[in-house]
C-alpha cells in the first residue's frame, strides 16, 4: 500500500506563520488514511530562503513536491487527491 510523507517545516519562519498549528494534523487525521500518511516534523526546508519576497510559508513537503502557505485544510486536500 502507497504510503504519502508529509514533512511539516518548523523552521522560524514556518513556525512563526502557522506551522505550530499544522502539528495537529496527526491528530485529526481521517481514518481513511490511517497507516498511509506518515508526518514528520523538519528543520527549515529552505524554501523561505530560496523563494526570496515570494516566499510564502509555512510550507510543507508532500512526497517530492512542496506546498506553500499551508494550512490543515490544504494539506488534507492534497493528500485526498494523491491517495
Ligand atoms: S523555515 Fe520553513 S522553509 Fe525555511
Amino acid at each position: 500500500m502507497k504510503t504519502i510523507e508529509v514533512k511539516i517545516c518548523l523552521g522560524t519562519s514556518c513556525y512563526i506563520m502557522g506551522s505550530s498549528y499544522l502539528q495537529e494534523l496527526a491528530d485529526i487525521m481521517p481514518s481513511k488514511f490511517s497507516g498511509r500518511v506518515n508526518i514528520i516534523g523538519h528543520n527549515c526546508l529552505g524554501q523561505c530562503m530560496s523563494q526570496g519576497e515570494k516566499s510564502n510559508p509555512p510550507y510543507v513537503q508532500i512526497d517530492d513536491e512542496i506546498l506553500d502557505g499551508a494550512t490543515i485544510e490544504k494539506v488534507l486536500e492534497y493528500i485526498e487527491k494523491k491517495l
